[in-house]
């Protein structure tokens, strides 16, 4: 087996030879952080992957988040190391599920969360992240909104949004799984800590929390506050980035079973040979990349509060 080291220069080389760019999830491995050109988030690597050069984008991600770059970059190549990592809540619904909910909602705009296929988006009115879905919510021109896939970012926005919600009953297998006793217990046992945790978690763990954030809104929390003990509630992936950028801070993971197993597929060996290869390609079809694309695109056009 070769070690990380040569697979991570191995892998850097060919990117440069190939005018490839290799994008990370914030919840990818620490060694396929450690040889990406850029970590974030999922809109944020999108993107970057748009504004860049490279004729070649390798997303270390999950499927729609490859799906997302395509729709925002058509004449890039976008490789997704494993073909096979999917997001179980984007799978939660289907354009057919969705066309359903339209037709009992006749006129009711539709708020979708990017974690969702481009099937699902290319029928939706306008799209959020969980850094943005409060103000996104609110800019609709709608007293009624009807939100997907997850609840859980449903019932967190419509505490604050001035809007009469309804919502698709999906939610994320890995956040669910943190329950509001695990994060007693480790406020127990770190009793200076404050608890961050993702809009994905389940509302009495966010009743539980001193800030509620996506997962690039993590790392400038972490930075910010004064605790010098900070428990997390997201994917374990993040704590890579968080020790790093704050080697005078204490991150505890608020749960053992915190782990995307989808995020943790892309192993190096994975990307050198989709790089090798130049065979594993997710593109996503014109028809539906445009009508895809206006939602992303009135996302980002979104009026700021
Ligand atoms: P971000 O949109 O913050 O990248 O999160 C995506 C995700 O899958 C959260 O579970
Ligand atoms: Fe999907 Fe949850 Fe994994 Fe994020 S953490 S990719 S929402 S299953």
């Amino acid at each position: 087996m070769k070690e990380t080291k040569d697979l991570q220069k191995e892998i850097r080389a060919l990117l440069k030879q190939k005018n490839a760019l290799m994008l990370a999830h914030n919840y990818q491995r620490d060694e396929v952080q450690a040889a990406a050109d850029i970590c974030g988030d999922s809109l944020a690597l999108s993107q970057a992957a748009a504004k860049s050069d490279a004729e070649v984008i390798v997303f270390c991600g999950v499927h729609f988040m490859a799906e997302s770059a395509s729709i925002l970059c058509p004449d890039k190549t976008v490789i997704l190391p494993r073909l096979d990592a999917g997001c179980p809540m984007a799978d939660m619904i289907t354009a057919e599920d969705l066309k359903k909910e339209k037709e009992k909602r006749p006129g009711v705009p539709v708020v979708t969360y990017v974690n969702t296929t481009a099937e699902v988006k290319a029928l939706s009115d306008i799209c959020c992240t969980s850094a943005n879905a409060v103000r996104v919510v609110n800019s609709v021109q709608s007293e009624k909104v009807y939100m997907i896939p997850d609840r859980n970012l449903s019932m967190y926005v419509a505490r604050t949004a001035k809007k009469k919600m309804e919502w698709w009953d999906g939610f994320c297998p890995t956040h669910e799984k943190l329950k509001a006793a695990e994060v007693l217990k480790a406020k127990e046992r770190y009793p200076d800590a404050v608890f961050v945790c993702h809009p994905e978690c389940r509302p009495e763990v966010i009743d539980l929390a001193d800030a509620v954030r996506s997962t690039s809104g993590m790392y400038a929390f972490a930075k910010e506050t004064m605790a010098k003990t900070i428990i997390v509630g997201t994917e374990m992936g993040i704590l890579y980035r968080l020790k790093k950028e704050n080697p005078d801070k204490t991150f505890i993971l608020a749960s053992k079973s915190l782990i995307c197993p989808n995020m943790k597929l892309i192993t190096l060996e994975d990307v050198l040979e989709a790089l090798q290869g130049m065979d594993r390609i997710v593109k996503v079809p014109e028809d539906i990349r445009i009508q895809a694309k206006r939602a992303l695109d009135r996302m980002l056009e979104a009026p700021r509060d």
